[in-house]
């Protein structure tokens, strides 16, 4: 297996076994990455509203916002073809308890943004690796679709930290700093299910 390099320094790596469990229940992992998706394009939009005022900065979080919802569609067009319905969104515990860590200042819903982004990336590559085994997922369309996913989200996280460091300059890198230790916390604390968190 290629050593994945996350887009930002993670401080805990998700074991290769969490996808098993994971993969466990497909349809609710899928479901459950819908509505992922679907909350990283309102993520995106509600953050450009800080960012009316800078040209780069509105593109940059549009683009993204279209990308997700790009992906949103295409989950939602997956489980259509695996003949799955969409089931309610239980909520998402790790974004829930980042947003629990502090205040919800501009720098901090960016870093979160972004290591959510981050975090995500990790498990597609993970899930990516492990669909292989699993021949009911284990196409090459699919596996095709979890990579690009996984990319997208990497120059997410990268965008969302960019954003941060042009607005903050050096606060950034100090407060990230602090967000990896609190993710790495919060991470640790999360039990796995059949969800990319
Ligand atoms: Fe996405
Ligand atoms: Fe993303």
């Amino acid at each position: 297996m290629t050593a994945f390099r996350p887009p930002l320094p993670l401080r805990v790596k998700t074991p290769a076994a969490w996808a098993e469990t994971a993969l466990a229940d497909p349809a609710a992992l899928l479901s459950d990455h819908a509505h992922c998706e679907k909350k990283a394009a309102l993520t995106a939009l509600q953050l450009s509203q800080a960012f009316a005022d800078a040209p780069r900065a509105s593109v940059l979080l549009a683009r993204l916002a279209e990308e997700e919802l790009n992906h949103y569609r295409r989950v939602l067009e997956a489980l259509q073809a695996f003949g799955w319905t969409l089931q309610p969104d239980g909520g998402n515990a790790y974004a829930k308890a980042l947003h629990q860590q502090a205040a919800k200042g501009l720098l901090d819903r960016l870093l979160i943004a972004a290591l959510i982004e981050a975090r995500s990336c990790e498990r597609l590559w993970l899930l990516e690796r492990a669909g292989t085994d699993h021949p009911e997922l284990g196409s090459a369309p699919w596996l095709a679709f979890l990579l690009e996913l996984e990319r997208c989200e990497a120059g997410h996280a990268l965008g969302y930290r960019s954003l941060a460091e042009e607005r903050f300059g050096a606060e950034a890198g100090t407060r990230l700093d602090w967000w990896l230790d609190r993710e790495a916390e919060v991470i640790l604390t999360l039990p796995w299910r059949s969800a990319i968190h």
